[in-house]
């Protein structure tokens, strides 16, 4: 068995060969991390002294560094880890933007996609998926997660581990997946990156630890640590989530990697007086590798002769990274995952790209159309496209893209002049201007772009954020459309042509001048490499669009954090003009500007009938939801039908709502089906007063919504003893 080869290993291994194990190093050429300078990495590989490395991509340069572990005593073979976020080289939307799809099998294939063509490339382990809660738009990494909701983010994350690891790791087109920031990172204090994090533990297990759950039930192979520290302690030094929790209470058998030099910068943080002391407290709280702090490298060995540490905390995490590399059956074929050929054909397999379409199409949401000004027709004479992101490749990608610096822009990414260029027939005239940049306050750009603009007979403005203006260490205070830009929406309105402005952004933005005033918006995040061919096609009609935003859209700063699934205090605001003494901004509306799970259709839906099974159910039975949807509109389209439960008192304060099931339907025009959904005790349990996961006794209401603010239907039912 794996475990009798791992036993007979760890027995020839000396303590030094042991802690290279937990060793783990970037290459030198791409960086994902402050640069540490060690000049004699390949020595030390060569000496067994490296259990894995990052950011080596492609198949030649991890053939030809394993090659160098192969040359040392034992032949360990090293493990190769990559951020293989959204796609390897056919680049999805980023996983915010596939949240909004709230489509878990196109979600999961978007994974298999980059595992495919990952693991060709000789990448055994992606770090991802990322499954923080994002209730902080200024926190620049929720464009890596999958926006603010609990339950909405576990599926996601069971969806992108089973992606990523396929049947079973060994597979060649599987990677192991690395669930992180473990734990509690998306609520850094004022949504500053690396900061820190004070939170009650009710809030860690109902709201943030579901989603790391999810994912391990899922079977991810390994979990990352975390930058931030959690009330106080380090997250990387936390025995309380590594050890109680994960290894204890969830019996996780894989291992815990460190952030990037996270095990050092807990000398940073004030909590360990040197690395020696930071190694210490590591080890002890159940980071088994290291990467880039060279922590364990440097001090691990004396601390055990020190006795400080013992050889089984050492042993353990040995164990738990060789037991994946047979699994992975690196020791039967160390270069298996190194296959020019395979990668050959995989990075350039025509399917990927599909099933980068499909998912950008499914991504996108439409937040306004009034006056029918989408979908575009194809007779029009004439189009505008403006703004500094019609023509930028580039743009497109988002926050970590991987194989972004080895493609071709112009050959491998579909731009957004290209796709609307691609769609338009040659009856159509397409002008550009580009108006302005995204930051910056020159206008110089914006006579020529009113000058196009009133030449067409609809102008189509794409503007936003810049690829790297969201994501690590990416936190924005102001989230307002940057630069110039609403000043030139302003400017292109007034000449009184249609106009449909395009958002592209990693995050929730602020553009409320263009919300009231613009007739058609739609947010395109940030789409990958055919983000603009799903543009097109959503423009014109050719795809319906079907996203619902999974994190709520705020009308200022102020407001946040904000969530939709807050209590509801004692002294709730009846109303939006209500403010005598209740929870209310006496300057502005507590409702979002849009709220979670919000979006549009060029076609209208209808819910209605509602029927409950029965409006009692005891703890063991379970109540059966129904109702009528119908397409009411004049063309087919999916519509994410959203269910939320209130339990109207309990042990502790309940949120007003809580999404507690959904489904997407597809439904032709003047189509109807009944919809239905069960409820069983498990929908409506939460942690108590003691944390103990269960469901109380009593009055509870079931919604039916289009949004987390648009409840269609709903009724009482009442849970007995
Ligand atoms: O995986 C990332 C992590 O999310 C942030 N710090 C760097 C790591 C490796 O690139």
């Amino acid at each position: 068995t794996i475990d009798q080869k791992v036993n007979a290993l760890l027995k020839k291994m000396t303590l030094e060969e042991k802690i290279g194990q937990l060793n783990q190093y970037s290459n030198d050429n791409s960086i994902t991390g402050p640069i540490t300078i060690n000049p004699n990495k390949q020595a030390e590989i060569k000496n067994g002294l490296v259990g894995s490395m990052l950011n080596v991509t492609g198949a030649e340069s991890t053939k030809n560094y394993q090659k160098l572990a192969m040359q040392s005593r034992l032949k360990i073979p090293m493990l190769f880890g990559q951020d293989v976020i959204h796609g390897y080289k056919t680049t999805f939307p980023i996983p915010l933007a596939e949240a909004a799809s709230w489509d878990l099998a196109a979600i999961e294939l978007a994974a298999r996609v980059a595992a495919t063509e990952a693991s060709a490339s000789g990448i055994h382990w992606t770090f991802a998926p990322m499954v923080d809660i994002g209730r902080d738009p200024r926190w620049g990494r929720v464009m890596e997660g999958a926006g603010e909701d609990t339950y909405l983010g576990s599926k996601i994350a069971y969806a992108r581990v089973k992606g990523f690891q396929g049947n079973k790791l060994g597979d060649l087109n599987s990677v192991m997946a690395c669930v992180k920031h473990f734990a509690a990172y998306g609520a850094a204090v004022g949504g500053r990156d690396y900061n820190s994090v004070d939170m009650s533990e009710r809030m860690l297990w109902e709201t943030y630890l579901p989603p790391f759950k999810a994912a391990l039930d899922a079977g991810a192979a390994t979990f990352m640590n975390s930058f931030n520290d959690l009330n106080g302690i380090p997250a990387t030094a936390n025995a309380h989530l590594q050890r109680d929790i994960l290894k204890g209470k969830w019996n996780f058998q894989g291992f815990v990697v460190s952030d990037w030099g996270s095990i050092g910068e807990m000398v940073a943080h004030g909590y360990s007086k040197d690395l020696k002391s930071a190694a210490l407290a590591a080890i002890t709280a159940g980071s088994d590798m290291d990467m880039e702090s060279i922590a364990y490298k440097n001090h691990l060995a004396e601390l055990v002769k020190e006795s400080k540490v013992s050889i089984d905390l050492v042993d353990d995490a040995v164990e738990r990274i060789l037991r994946k590399k047979f699994e992975l059956g690196l020791f039967e074929d160390p270069y298996k995952y190194s296959d020019q050929k395979r990668a050959d054909k995989a990075l350039n397999d025509p399917e990927n790209r599909k099933a980068a379409l499909d998912m950008a199409q499914k991504s996108i949401v439409l937040l306004k159309n009034e006056n029918q000004t989408l979908p575009l027709s194809k007779n029009l004479k004439t189009i505008a496209f403006i703004g500094p992101m019609v023509k930028e490749y580039k743009e497109n990608m988002g926050f970590w893209s991987v194989e972004l610096p080895n493609v071709d822009y112009d050959k491998w990414i579909v731009s957004q002049w290209d796709g609307l260029q691609n769609k338009v027939g040659k009856n159509t005239k397409l002008l550009y201007a580009k108006g302005c940049e995204v930051e910056g306050d020159n206008k110089d750009g914006f006579a020529e772009a009113v000058a196009t603009a009133k030449q067409a007979d609809v102008v189509i403005l794409s503007i936003g954020e810049k690829r790297d203006m969201s994501g690590e260490a990416k936190s924005r205070s102001d989230l307002h459309l940057p630069g110039v830009q609403e000043d030139l929406v302003k400017a292109i309105q007034a000449t009184g042509k249609p106009v449909v402005v395009l958002v592209n952004a990693g995050r929730p933005l602020i553009f409320n001048w263009t919300a009231d005033n613009v007739p058609a918006i739609v947010y395109t995040w940030w789409l990958g490499t055919e983000a603009g061919t799903a543009i097109a096609n959503v423009l014109f009609g050719d795809y319906n669009p079907s996203g619902k935003l999974p994190m709520t859209f705020p009308r200022e700063i102020g407001q946040i954090p904000i969530y939709y699934n807050h209590f509801s205090t004692g002294r709730p605001a009846k109303d939006e003009d209500s403010k005598n003494y209740v929870s209310a901004y006496i300057d502005l509306k507590n409702s979002p500007k849009f709220p979670f799970g919000y979006g549009l259709s060029y076609t209208k839906f209808n819910y209605s009938d509602l029927k409950l099974s029965s409006t009692k159910m005891k703890s063991n039975e379970t109540i059966k939801v129904s109702f009528q949807l119908s397409n009411v509109g004049k063309v087919a389209g999916e519509e994410v039908v959203q269910l939320y439960l209130k339990d109207k008192f309990g042990s502790v304060v309940r949120p007003v709502l809580e999404l507690r099931d959904f489904q997407k339907i597809k439904l032709n025009a003047g189509e109807s089906k009944t919809i239905e959904f069960t409820i069983d005790k498990e929908k409506l349990s939460f942690y108590n007063n003691k944390l103990e996961w269960t469901a109380e006794p009593g009055d509870f209401e079931v919604m039916i919504g289009a949004s987390s603010a648009d409840i269609k239907l709903k009724s009482d039912f009442e849970l007995v003893q």
